[in-house]
């Protein structure tokens, strides 16, 4: 069970104002840089790394596997990389909370000769591997699970090309199985129904890489060698999303938030939140080592939030953005429905669980279903006893949807945040106005 460490209280709110905010930098790109700059040849500089312990977690290992990594002031990380070869370790590579880290690590380490075991908190140790198991040992390698979960070991070697069709969609799946196909001799491609965030293809390509693509296949040919870069990292959108939602919530508010990633197969938010009415300018677009960064501008609606129902290939694309939407329908005219999100029960937490939960919590309406659920809108809510479950997103979709309740809410397990965003507390602080 996790164990409540810190609990934070959370105001209601007047008004969420503030211009020119600068978030720090995405969670998913600081780890593709983080393992890729790790693997090539040469010195990588990466500013506005993510703060999050997630991506420490996946430098921490990189380090461990013969990587060198110096953190600079301003969050900036430099990473001399291993020139292709990694150096097997005694003791078992720890990827802390990180899904992301360990399913991606282990794609990078299948082609790598010797045996790594990699292991995670408790949370990570529930959650689902047989999904990087099946392709990497179609591919040929050998890993050893604990019935379906980590702890696991790959005894690494070398590896055949496949042609895998992903049965759920997933990055962390589909980057697993192109940073094997990239040290592997043939084609590997990667087939995916729903086109998942594709950073690690525009990372691959930034260090050197070759890769091939149509609208709904990559392919890369190995193996291949990377090669040192720097980069800034764009702001975190998934980060972001908490704040655009605060704001959404308030008429008259306004916020503006500078170099945040706009990538397409992530900014599909933008389009949830316009379809509920509220109103956003990107300017400033520019593209960074080929990820789009901008600058948004938001404010409310004065006659309040419309309605929104998220599924299909939208659910997969704003599965971290989830729990937030849901936690702001109450607020909404219309209410937000949400299906075709099973995906959201195998993650940190069930997060279908605890947001159903939390929700009746603060007193709302909300009907659970196996993948999703219903939250009607018109809806007042009141200050409640949050149960995080250790899980950083529904710490933060909370505090969000404490701040038009009535009276505070306590939000449990709030030093969760840290995973991903360590400075959200200060900055909900900074945003709001009380
Ligand atoms: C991520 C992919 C998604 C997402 C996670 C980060 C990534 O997970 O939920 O927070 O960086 O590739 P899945 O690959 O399991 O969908």
């Amino acid at each position: 069970m996790h164990t409540t460490t810190e609990e934070r209280i959370i105001r209601p709110a007047r008004n969420i104002t503030h211009g020119n905010l600068l978030l720090p930098g995405d969670k998913s790109i600081s780890h593709r840089y983080g393992m890729l700059g790790a693997l090539a040849e040469g010195t990588s500089r990466f500013t506005n790394f993510s703060t999050g312990a997630d991506c420490a977690s996946t430098l921490g290992c990189m380090e461990a596997l013969g990587a060198t990594v110096r953190k600079l002031d301003n969050n900036s990380v430099e990473v001399t990389g291993v020139g292709g070869r990694v150096t097997p370790t005694e003791s078992p590579l720890d990827c802390g909370n990180s899904g992301s880290s360990m399913r991606m690590l282990s794609g990078l380490l299948a082609p790598q000769e010797g045996s790594f075991t990699l292991v995670g908190d408790e949370s990570l140790s529930r959650r689902p591997m047989k999904r990087i198991q099946k392709p990497l040992e179609a591919m040929g390698a050998h890993l050893t699970l604990t019935e379906g979960h980590a702890p696991l070991t790959i005894v690494g070697g070398a590896l055949k090309a496949i042609d895998y069709t992903m049965p759920v969609p997933s990055a962390q799946v589909k980057t697993c199985i192109l940073l094997a196909g990239l040290q592997t001799a043939g084609t590997t491609t990667v087939r995916e129904a729903v086109r998942t965030r594709d950073h690690s293809e525009l990372a691959l390509r930034a260090f050197g890489a070759k890769l091939t693509r149509t609208a709904d296949s990559v392919s890369i040919a190995g193996p291949q060698a990377l090669h040192a870069m720097d980069a800034a990292v764009p702001g975190d959108i998934s980060s972001a999303a908490f704040f655009l939602c605060a704001a959404a919530l308030f008429p008259g508010s306004s916020l503006v938030l500078d170099s945040l990633g706009l990538n397409p197969t992530r900014a599909s938010l933008l389009d949830a939140l316009t379809a509920l009415g509220v109103k956003i300018s990107v300017l400033n677009l520019e593209e960074k080592n080929a990820e789009l960064v901008g600058t948004v501008q938001v404010s409310a609606p004065d006659e309040g939030l419309g309605s929104a129902t998220i599924n299909g290939a939208l659910a997969a694309q704003l599965i971290d953005e989830l729990p937030v939407l849901a936690a702001i329908g109450p607020y909404t005219r219309g209410g937000i429905r949400i299906r075709d999100a099973k995906e959201l029960r195998v993650k940190e937490s069930d997060r279908i669980a605890l947001t159903v939960k939390n929700l009746r919590a603060m007193g709302a309406e909300v009907t659970e279903f196996e993948d999703g659920l219903e939250v009607p809108g018109g809806q007042t809510l009141h200050g409640a006893t949050i149960d995080s479950g250790g899980d950083h997103r529904i710490a933060m979709a909370f505090s969000v949807a404490a701040l038009r309740a009535e009276g505070e809410t306590l939000i449990q397990g709030a030093e969760s945040v840290a995973i991903s965003f360590p400075e959200f507390f200060n900055l909900l602080d900074l945003v709001a106005e009380r």
